[in-house]
């Protein structure tokens, strides 16, 4: 039985086929419908989110299976043991997807788990995410090996699951990241990652540009921080030293990079309005790509291909 808490027990041969078969989902929905009949999938979330849950839920609906969304504060994880209750889970649902505030509770619910358990983002790691968009960086340049991505922003878990895809499929990835998330804080993922040669990371965003396929940006401030009144003096910190950085017309001038955001979007902070809409923008392609992804993912952990 495999999960998906991130890249690190994952082989290239692995990531690449989910995203062989997300492309195919897509592209020839009809040869998949019906695949996980009589399949439950169990969301669990203890932070907000609009693509991972409807995204799962209408890849289950596709499918022919079903999905369960529960409200981790409207649920008995609230006041027991995260194995217990998950434990429990297992004996009912075929999949579980959990949305936690930490590494640390997943890492548990997947020992506990007796059925596949997948990460729909924490403090550490947002595998999901990076699968659809390495299918829909697959799909724009039909191939990743060689591709160069360009990451500016906060290294933060989006980061870290970029940086683990990339440096696996070939993709050559740098990281503009004048602040890091201490959750986010990943040692052993950021060495395996320079062994490839692949990987580097600099504070020379127009030169990082230059050469960019891709031009990748994300949230200064995770989404549970962002209207936490304890966290605004260090919000306002971030935006002064960001700034610099946003993704506008401006920096981008002379580059034809393909521009990325997972959403969702703070207009005007880590990327400027004219940018999300122009001709370079993938964003909704991506954001879009969200469910076909989640349907390889399923695919795959249900031994479905
Ligand atoms: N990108 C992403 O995970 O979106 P949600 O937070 O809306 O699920």
């Amino acid at each position: 039985m495999q999960h998906l808490l991130n890249f690190k027990s994952w082989t290239p041969q692995q990531i690449t086929k989910i995203i062989d078969i997300a492309i195919d989902a897509k592209n020839n929905p009809k040869k998949w419908r019906n695949t996980l009949d009589g399949k439950t999938l169990c969301m669990i979330f203890q932070k907000t989110s609009t693509r991972t849950r409807v995204s799962f839920e209408v890849a289950m609906t596709q499918l022919g299976g079903h999905a369960i969304f529960l409200d981790w504060r409207a649920t008995n994880f609230a006041i027991a043991d995260i194995q217990d209750e998950t434990r429990y889970l297992s004996r009912n649902v075929d999949v579980i997807m959990a949305r936690l505030m930490k590494h640390a509770d997943m890492k548990a619910m997947a020992e506990a788990a007796t059925v596949p358990t997948i990460n729909g983002c924490d403090d550490k790691y947002h595998p999901c995410q990076a699968l659809a968009d390495l299918m829909t960086i697959k799909e724009k340049k039909g191939k990743l090996a060689g591709v160069k991505l360009v990451y500016v922003g906060v290294h933060n878990n989006v980061c870290n699951s970029l940086i683990e895809a990339c440096t696996k499929t070939g993709m050559r990835i740098t990281t503009v990241t004048p602040i890091k998330h201490p959750p986010a804080h990943d040692p052993e993922l950021i060495e395996d990652a320079k062994k490839t040669g692949l990987y580097e990371t600099t504070l020379d965003v127009k030169k990082a540009l230059k050469e960019a396929d891709i031009v990748y940006t994300d949230t200064w401030v995770d989404m549970e921080l962002f209207t936490d009144p304890k966290f605004k003096e260090e919000k306002e910190k971030r935006i002064k030293q960001m700034m610099p950085y946003q993704i506008n017309a401006q920096l981008l001038k002379g580059s034809s990079a393909l521009v990325m955001h997972d959403m969702p979007i703070h207009r005007g902070y880590e990327i400027s309005p004219e940018i999300i809409n122009a001709p370079n923008s993938i964003i909704f392609d991506q954001a879009e790509n969200r469910l076909h992804s989640e349907k390889a993912i399923l695919l795959t952990l249900l031994n479905k291909i």
